[in-house]
Protein backbone atom coordinates (compact mmCIF):
# COMPACT_ATOMS: atom_id res chain seq x y z
CA UNK A 1 0.00 0.00 0.00
CA UNK A 2 1.35 3.32 -0.69
CA UNK A 3 1.24 5.92 1.74
CA UNK A 4 0.11 9.16 0.29
CA UNK A 5 0.63 10.90 3.88
CA UNK A 6 4.12 11.28 4.14
CA UNK A 7 6.32 14.41 3.37
CA UNK A 8 5.39 17.95 3.02
CA UNK A 9 2.53 17.35 0.87
CA UNK A 10 1.06 15.51 3.17
CA UNK A 11 -1.21 18.15 4.52
CA UNK A 12 -2.94 19.29 0.91
CA UNK A 13 -3.73 16.04 0.06
CA UNK A 14 -5.04 15.17 3.11
CA UNK A 15 -7.58 17.98 3.14
CA UNK A 16 -8.36 16.80 -0.48
CA UNK A 17 -9.08 14.03 0.59
CA UNK A 18 -11.48 14.92 3.29
CA UNK A 19 -13.20 16.98 1.52
CA UNK A 20 -13.80 14.32 -1.52
CA UNK A 21 -14.24 11.69 1.52
CA UNK A 22 -16.53 13.38 3.63
CA UNK A 23 -19.90 13.80 1.06
CA UNK A 24 -19.41 10.10 0.26
CA UNK A 25 -19.22 9.05 3.62
CA UNK A 26 -22.25 10.87 4.31
CA UNK A 27 -24.29 9.28 1.02
CA UNK A 28 -23.28 6.50 2.36
CA UNK A 29 -24.87 6.50 5.15
CA UNK A 30 -28.34 8.22 4.11
CA UNK A 31 -28.28 5.62 1.69
CA UNK A 32 -29.60 2.51 3.13
CA UNK A 33 -32.14 5.01 5.52
CA UNK A 34 -33.73 6.72 1.55
CA UNK A 35 -33.82 3.24 0.16
CA UNK A 36 -35.59 2.15 3.49
CA UNK A 37 -37.98 5.14 2.75
CA UNK A 38 -38.39 4.73 -0.86
CA UNK A 39 -39.52 1.28 -0.03
CA UNK A 40 -42.04 2.53 2.41
CA UNK A 41 -43.07 4.93 0.08
CA UNK A 42 -43.60 2.39 -3.01
CA UNK A 43 -45.10 -0.30 -0.41
CA UNK A 44 -47.84 2.42 -0.27
CA UNK A 45 -48.24 3.41 -3.82
CA UNK A 46 -48.27 -0.02 -5.18
CA UNK A 47 -52.20 -1.55 -4.88
CA UNK A 48 -52.77 -3.52 -2.44
CA UNK A 49 -52.85 -7.31 -3.21
CA UNK A 50 -53.88 -9.08 0.04
CA UNK A 51 -54.68 -12.85 0.33
CA UNK A 52 -57.21 -13.53 3.36
CA UNK A 53 -57.91 -16.47 4.50
CA UNK A 54 -61.26 -17.72 6.96
CA UNK A 55 -61.36 -21.00 9.11
CA UNK A 56 -63.70 -19.72 12.01
CA UNK A 57 -66.49 -22.31 11.62
CA UNK A 58 -67.35 -25.06 9.29
CA UNK A 59 -66.66 -23.04 6.01
CA UNK A 60 -62.97 -22.78 4.73
CA UNK A 61 -62.47 -20.21 2.49
CA UNK A 62 -60.13 -18.02 0.27
CA UNK A 63 -60.49 -14.85 -0.99
CA UNK A 64 -57.79 -12.16 -2.67
CA UNK A 65 -58.31 -8.46 -2.57
CA UNK A 66 -56.66 -5.84 -5.20
CA UNK A 67 -56.71 -2.11 -3.94
CA UNK A 68 -60.09 -2.81 -2.26
CA UNK A 69 -61.56 -4.49 -4.56
CA UNK A 70 -62.34 -8.20 -3.78
CA UNK A 71 -61.06 -10.58 -6.95
CA UNK A 72 -62.75 -13.64 -5.70
CA UNK A 73 -64.67 -15.44 -2.45
CA UNK A 74 -63.81 -19.50 -3.10
CA UNK A 75 -65.98 -21.21 0.09
CA UNK A 76 -65.76 -24.87 0.91
CA UNK A 77 -68.41 -25.98 2.85
CA UNK A 78 -68.38 -28.84 5.06
CA UNK A 79 -71.55 -31.05 4.88
CA UNK A 80 -69.98 -33.60 7.12
CA UNK A 81 -72.11 -32.00 10.54
CA UNK A 82 -75.19 -32.32 8.80
CA UNK A 83 -76.35 -35.73 10.38
CA UNK A 84 -75.33 -34.35 13.74
CA UNK A 85 -77.62 -31.17 14.24
CA UNK A 86 -74.79 -28.75 15.33
CA UNK A 87 -70.78 -28.19 14.15
CA UNK A 88 -68.70 -30.72 15.23
CA UNK A 89 -65.61 -29.33 16.08
CA UNK A 90 -63.01 -32.15 15.63
CA UNK A 91 -64.82 -33.07 12.41
CA UNK A 92 -64.52 -29.05 11.75
CA UNK A 93 -60.75 -29.01 11.92
CA UNK A 94 -59.82 -32.12 9.84
CA UNK A 95 -62.02 -30.49 6.92
CA UNK A 96 -60.83 -27.18 7.16
CA UNK A 97 -57.36 -28.95 6.76
CA UNK A 98 -58.22 -31.12 3.92
CA UNK A 99 -59.57 -27.94 2.11
CA UNK A 100 -56.83 -25.81 2.99
CA UNK A 101 -54.74 -26.25 0.48
CA UNK A 102 -56.93 -26.40 -2.75
CA UNK A 103 -59.42 -23.20 -1.53
CA UNK A 104 -56.10 -21.51 -0.92
CA UNK A 105 -54.79 -22.03 -4.44
CA UNK A 106 -58.29 -21.48 -6.42
CA UNK A 107 -58.33 -17.93 -4.92
CA UNK A 108 -54.70 -17.41 -6.01
CA UNK A 109 -55.06 -18.79 -9.33
CA UNK A 110 -58.74 -17.03 -10.46
CA UNK A 111 -57.07 -13.88 -9.32
CA UNK A 112 -53.91 -14.50 -11.59
CA UNK A 113 -51.92 -13.67 -8.75
CA UNK A 114 -48.44 -15.26 -7.88
CA UNK A 115 -47.09 -15.15 -4.18
CA UNK A 116 -44.52 -12.89 -5.39
CA UNK A 117 -47.75 -10.19 -6.21
CA UNK A 118 -49.02 -10.59 -2.65
CA UNK A 119 -48.64 -7.22 -0.15
CA UNK A 120 -49.87 -9.37 2.67
CA UNK A 121 -51.84 -12.52 4.15
CA UNK A 122 -54.72 -11.97 6.20
CA UNK A 123 -56.46 -14.65 8.28
CA UNK A 124 -59.66 -14.63 11.22
CA UNK A 125 -57.98 -14.69 14.50
CA UNK A 126 -60.93 -15.08 16.49
CA UNK A 127 -63.53 -15.36 18.04
CA UNK A 128 -64.49 -18.98 16.66
CA UNK A 129 -63.57 -22.44 17.44
CA UNK A 130 -59.74 -22.86 18.34
CA UNK A 131 -59.48 -26.11 16.19
CA UNK A 132 -61.00 -24.49 13.16
CA UNK A 133 -58.91 -21.34 13.59
CA UNK A 134 -55.93 -23.05 14.25
CA UNK A 135 -55.92 -24.29 11.10
CA UNK A 136 -56.01 -21.08 9.36
CA UNK A 137 -53.79 -18.86 11.18
CA UNK A 138 -51.21 -21.72 11.29
CA UNK A 139 -51.33 -21.45 7.20
CA UNK A 140 -51.25 -18.34 7.10
CA UNK A 141 -48.41 -17.82 9.57
CA UNK A 142 -46.62 -20.48 7.54
CA UNK A 143 -47.23 -18.92 4.14
CA UNK A 144 -46.45 -15.04 5.31
CA UNK A 145 -42.85 -16.83 6.41
CA UNK A 146 -41.58 -18.36 3.47
CA UNK A 147 -43.14 -15.73 1.13
CA UNK A 148 -41.71 -13.00 3.71
CA UNK A 149 -44.96 -11.03 3.73
CA UNK A 150 -46.73 -8.89 6.80
CA UNK A 151 -49.63 -10.56 8.36
CA UNK A 152 -52.93 -8.84 9.24
CA UNK A 153 -55.25 -10.60 11.81
CA UNK A 154 -58.76 -9.86 11.47
CA UNK A 155 -61.29 -10.16 13.77
CA UNK A 156 -64.55 -12.32 12.11
CA UNK A 157 -67.34 -10.07 13.25
CA UNK A 158 -65.82 -6.65 12.38
CA UNK A 159 -65.14 -8.48 9.17
CA UNK A 160 -68.97 -9.73 9.09
CA UNK A 161 -70.21 -5.46 9.54
CA UNK A 162 -67.30 -4.66 6.94
CA UNK A 163 -69.17 -6.79 4.36
CA UNK A 164 -70.75 -3.96 3.80
CA UNK A 165 -68.06 -2.15 1.85
CA UNK A 166 -67.25 -5.22 -0.60
CA UNK A 167 -69.73 -3.66 -3.24
CA UNK A 168 -71.92 -0.20 -3.61
CA UNK A 169 -74.09 1.05 -1.63
CA UNK A 170 -71.79 1.71 1.58
CA UNK A 171 -73.12 2.45 4.48
CA UNK A 172 -72.16 5.84 5.95
CA UNK A 173 -71.15 6.32 9.13
CA UNK A 174 -72.34 6.04 11.99
CA UNK A 175 -74.66 3.25 11.30
CA UNK A 176 -76.17 0.38 13.81
CA UNK A 177 -75.73 -2.67 12.67
CA UNK A 178 -77.22 -6.18 13.81
CA UNK A 179 -74.85 -8.83 13.69
CA UNK A 180 -76.56 -11.94 14.14
CA UNK A 181 -75.08 -15.51 13.27
CA UNK A 182 -74.52 -19.07 14.69
CA UNK A 183 -72.63 -17.84 17.48
CA UNK A 184 -73.37 -14.13 18.03
CA UNK A 185 -76.17 -11.66 18.41
CA UNK A 186 -75.20 -8.40 19.09
CA UNK A 187 -76.24 -4.53 17.93
CA UNK A 188 -73.16 -2.57 16.76
CA UNK A 189 -72.68 1.29 16.63
CA UNK A 190 -70.15 1.51 14.11
CA UNK A 191 -68.31 5.19 14.12
CA UNK A 192 -65.70 4.50 11.33
CA UNK A 193 -64.08 1.23 9.50
CA UNK A 194 -61.95 0.21 12.57
CA UNK A 195 -64.17 2.07 15.24
CA UNK A 196 -67.28 -0.09 16.84
CA UNK A 197 -68.81 -0.65 19.91
CA UNK A 198 -71.22 -3.14 21.13
CA UNK A 199 -73.92 -1.22 22.57
CA UNK A 200 -76.59 -4.78 22.86
CA UNK A 201 -75.75 -8.42 22.38
CA UNK A 202 -77.13 -11.61 23.65
CA UNK A 203 -76.16 -12.60 27.06
CA UNK A 204 -76.54 -16.35 26.31
CA UNK A 205 -77.25 -18.15 23.42
CA UNK A 206 -77.18 -16.42 19.42
CA UNK A 207 -80.27 -16.38 17.51
CA UNK A 208 -78.90 -18.52 14.64
CA UNK A 209 -78.36 -21.36 17.47
CA UNK A 210 -82.14 -20.90 18.15
CA UNK A 211 -82.84 -21.35 14.30
CA UNK A 212 -80.43 -24.43 14.35
CA UNK A 213 -81.74 -26.08 17.69
CA UNK A 214 -85.36 -25.64 16.72
CA UNK A 215 -84.67 -27.51 14.01
CA UNK A 216 -83.15 -29.97 15.40
CA UNK A 217 -86.06 -30.18 17.30
CA UNK A 218 -88.40 -30.69 14.58
CA UNK A 219 -85.79 -33.38 13.11
CA UNK A 220 -83.83 -30.99 10.44
CA UNK A 221 -80.50 -31.03 9.20
CA UNK A 222 -78.24 -28.82 10.58
CA UNK A 223 -77.78 -25.60 9.08
CA UNK A 224 -81.71 -25.54 10.25
CA UNK A 225 -81.80 -21.77 9.71
CA UNK A 226 -82.32 -21.51 5.89
CA UNK A 227 -84.68 -24.74 6.30
CA UNK A 228 -86.61 -22.79 8.63
CA UNK A 229 -86.56 -20.30 6.76
CA UNK A 230 -87.92 -22.13 3.79
CA UNK A 231 -91.03 -23.65 5.24
CA UNK A 232 -91.66 -20.26 6.76
CA UNK A 233 -92.61 -18.34 3.87
CA UNK A 234 -95.51 -20.81 3.12
CA UNK A 235 -96.51 -21.14 6.46
CA UNK A 236 -98.73 -18.37 8.93
CA UNK A 237 -96.86 -16.89 11.27
CA UNK A 238 -99.79 -15.80 13.36
CA UNK A 239 -100.43 -19.70 13.89
CA UNK A 240 -98.28 -20.29 16.88
CA UNK A 241 -97.32 -17.06 19.69
CA UNK A 242 -94.00 -17.89 22.24
CA UNK A 243 -93.47 -15.77 24.87
CA UNK A 244 -90.50 -12.99 24.65
CA UNK A 245 -87.90 -13.64 27.63
CA UNK A 246 -87.23 -9.38 28.19
CA UNK A 247 -83.76 -8.39 28.69
CA UNK A 248 -82.78 -5.29 30.13
CA UNK A 249 -81.43 -2.34 27.74
CA UNK A 250 -80.32 -3.33 24.56
CA UNK A 251 -79.35 -7.00 25.25
CA UNK A 252 -81.23 -10.22 23.85
CA UNK A 253 -81.90 -14.13 25.51
CA UNK A 254 -82.63 -16.65 23.59
CA UNK A 255 -82.01 -19.73 25.56
CA UNK A 256 -85.57 -19.45 27.13
CA UNK A 257 -87.13 -19.27 23.72
CA UNK A 258 -85.17 -22.88 22.79
CA UNK A 259 -86.76 -24.29 26.09
CA UNK A 260 -90.42 -22.82 25.28
CA UNK A 261 -90.15 -24.55 22.11
CA UNK A 262 -89.02 -27.74 22.98
CA UNK A 263 -92.03 -27.92 25.53
CA UNK A 264 -94.25 -26.81 22.85
CA UNK A 265 -93.19 -29.75 20.14
CA UNK A 266 -93.26 -32.20 23.38
CA UNK A 267 -97.07 -31.43 24.73
CA UNK A 268 -98.07 -31.01 20.92
CA UNK A 269 -96.72 -34.58 20.06
CA UNK A 270 -98.81 -36.19 23.19
CA UNK A 271 -101.32 -35.14 21.80
CA UNK A 272 -100.88 -35.77 18.20
CA UNK A 273 -98.15 -38.02 17.35
CA UNK A 274 -97.86 -36.64 13.48
CA UNK A 275 -97.68 -33.27 15.02
CA UNK A 276 -94.82 -31.71 13.81
CA UNK A 277 -95.49 -33.37 9.72
CA UNK A 278 -98.82 -31.77 9.78
CA UNK A 279 -97.94 -28.24 10.92
CA UNK A 280 -94.07 -27.89 9.62
CA UNK A 281 -94.71 -24.88 8.04
CA UNK A 282 -97.22 -23.06 10.15
CA UNK A 283 -94.88 -23.79 13.11
CA UNK A 284 -91.64 -22.52 10.76
CA UNK A 285 -93.64 -19.30 10.10
CA UNK A 286 -94.50 -18.97 14.01
CA UNK A 287 -91.01 -19.38 15.06
CA UNK A 288 -89.11 -16.97 13.08
CA UNK A 289 -91.75 -14.36 13.25
CA UNK A 290 -90.92 -14.65 16.95
CA UNK A 291 -87.23 -14.54 17.06
CA UNK A 292 -87.29 -11.72 14.32
CA UNK A 293 -89.91 -9.90 16.11
CA UNK A 294 -87.20 -10.42 19.15
CA UNK A 295 -84.40 -8.67 16.82
CA UNK A 296 -86.51 -5.51 15.87
CA UNK A 297 -87.51 -4.79 18.70
CA UNK A 298 -84.29 -4.53 20.24
CA UNK A 299 -83.04 -2.86 17.28
CA UNK A 300 -85.90 -0.19 17.34
CA UNK A 301 -84.81 0.98 20.79
CA UNK A 302 -81.52 0.96 19.46
CA UNK A 303 -82.05 3.45 17.18
CA UNK A 304 -84.45 5.66 19.64
CA UNK A 305 -81.62 5.11 22.11
CA UNK A 306 -78.88 6.73 19.81
CA UNK A 307 -80.69 9.03 17.25
CA UNK A 308 -78.94 6.72 14.24
CA UNK A 309 -81.45 5.78 11.33
CA UNK A 310 -78.80 4.20 9.19
CA UNK A 311 -79.13 0.63 10.34
CA UNK A 312 -77.58 -2.62 8.70
CA UNK A 313 -77.98 -6.10 8.86
CA UNK A 314 -74.81 -9.17 9.28
CA UNK A 315 -74.02 -12.61 9.84
CA UNK A 316 -75.40 -15.82 8.49
CA UNK A 317 -79.27 -15.13 10.14
CA UNK A 318 -79.04 -11.36 7.84
CA UNK A 319 -79.94 -14.28 5.10
CA UNK A 320 -83.37 -14.88 6.59
CA UNK A 321 -85.83 -13.62 4.29
CA UNK A 322 -88.13 -12.95 7.12
CA UNK A 323 -85.74 -10.68 8.84
CA UNK A 324 -84.93 -8.72 5.61
CA UNK A 325 -88.99 -8.38 5.18
CA UNK A 326 -89.34 -7.42 8.47
CA UNK A 327 -86.68 -4.94 8.38
CA UNK A 328 -87.76 -3.39 4.93
CA UNK A 329 -91.39 -2.69 6.53
CA UNK A 330 -89.52 -1.07 9.57
CA UNK A 331 -87.54 1.21 7.16
CA UNK A 332 -90.38 2.75 6.09
CA UNK A 333 -92.12 3.24 8.91
CA UNK A 334 -89.31 4.74 10.49
CA UNK A 335 -87.47 6.42 7.88
CA UNK A 336 -84.41 4.55 7.96
CA UNK A 337 -82.11 3.93 5.45
CA UNK A 338 -81.28 0.17 5.32
CA UNK A 339 -77.89 -1.85 4.18
CA UNK A 340 -78.64 -5.48 3.77
CA UNK A 341 -75.76 -7.91 2.53
CA UNK A 342 -75.77 -10.14 -0.80
CA UNK A 343 -76.28 -13.44 0.03
CA UNK A 344 -72.69 -14.31 -0.73
CA UNK A 345 -71.54 -12.37 2.41
CA UNK A 346 -74.06 -13.20 5.37
CA UNK A 347 -72.57 -16.27 5.84
CA UNK A 348 -69.05 -17.02 6.64
CA UNK A 349 -66.63 -16.02 3.78
CA UNK A 350 -63.13 -14.67 3.39
CA UNK A 351 -64.51 -11.97 1.19
CA UNK A 352 -65.12 -9.93 4.28
CA UNK A 353 -61.67 -11.15 5.59
CA UNK A 354 -60.02 -9.19 2.96
CA UNK A 355 -61.77 -6.31 2.69
CA UNK A 356 -60.78 -5.89 6.89
CA UNK A 357 -57.98 -6.66 5.94
CA UNK A 358 -57.18 -4.10 3.01
CA UNK A 359 -58.45 -1.34 5.79
CA UNK A 360 -56.29 -2.49 7.95
CA UNK A 361 -53.47 -2.72 5.53
CA UNK A 362 -53.63 0.98 4.72
CA UNK A 363 -53.60 1.62 8.67
CA UNK A 364 -50.43 -0.50 8.30
CA UNK A 365 -51.71 -2.73 11.14
CA UNK A 366 -50.08 -5.67 10.80
CA UNK A 367 -49.25 -8.79 13.54
CA UNK A 368 -46.47 -10.58 14.78
CA UNK A 369 -45.47 -14.07 13.62
CA UNK A 370 -46.72 -15.31 17.41
CA UNK A 371 -50.70 -14.11 17.12
CA UNK A 372 -52.35 -16.63 18.77
CA UNK A 373 -56.25 -17.93 17.61
CA UNK A 374 -58.75 -16.30 19.94
CA UNK A 375 -61.62 -18.53 20.58
CA UNK A 376 -63.06 -15.19 22.15
CA UNK A 377 -62.63 -11.73 20.69
CA UNK A 378 -64.26 -8.27 21.34
CA UNK A 379 -65.05 -6.31 18.13
O1 LIG B 1 -72.26 -16.15 10.01
P1 LIG B 1 -72.43 -17.62 9.91
O2 LIG B 1 -72.25 -18.26 8.56
O3 LIG B 1 -71.48 -18.38 10.89
C1 LIG B 1 -71.16 -17.92 12.15
O4 LIG B 1 -70.32 -16.99 12.26
O5 LIG B 1 -71.80 -18.45 13.09
O6 LIG B 1 -73.91 -17.96 10.47
C2 LIG B 1 -74.39 -19.25 10.49
C3 LIG B 1 -75.79 -19.21 11.06
C4 LIG B 1 -76.39 -20.58 11.28
O7 LIG B 1 -76.95 -20.60 12.57
C5 LIG B 1 -77.45 -20.69 10.21
O8 LIG B 1 -78.54 -21.51 10.56
C6 LIG B 1 -77.87 -19.25 10.08
O9 LIG B 1 -76.67 -18.53 10.14
N1 LIG B 1 -78.57 -18.98 8.81
C7 LIG B 1 -79.87 -18.64 8.75
C8 LIG B 1 -80.17 -18.48 7.37
N2 LIG B 1 -79.03 -18.72 6.66
C9 LIG B 1 -78.06 -19.01 7.57
N3 LIG B 1 -80.79 -18.47 9.72
C10 LIG B 1 -82.03 -18.13 9.33
N4 LIG B 1 -82.40 -17.98 8.03
C11 LIG B 1 -81.51 -18.14 7.04
N5 LIG B 1 -81.88 -17.98 5.77
ZN1 LIG C 1 -69.73 -15.73 10.91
Amino acid sequence: MIDFCTGGSCNVRKETKNRIRKPVRVYASILPILFLITCRFMHQLKAPVILAIESSCDETSAAVISNGKVLNNIVASQNVHQKYGGVVPELASRAHQQNIVSVVREAMQSACAQPADLSAIAFTRGPGLMGSLLVGVSFAKGMAMALQKPLIEVNHMQAHILAHFIDEPVPPFPFLCLTVSGGHTQIVLVRDFLDMQVIGQTQDDAVGEAFDKAAKLMGLPYPGGPLIDAYAKQGNPARFKFTETTMPGLDFSFSGIKTQFMYFLRDALKKDGNFINENRIDICASLQHHLVTMLLNRLKLASRQTGIKTIAIAGGVSANSGLRASLAEEASRHEWQIFIPEFQYCTDNAAMIAMTAHFKFLQQQFCALDALPLARMPV
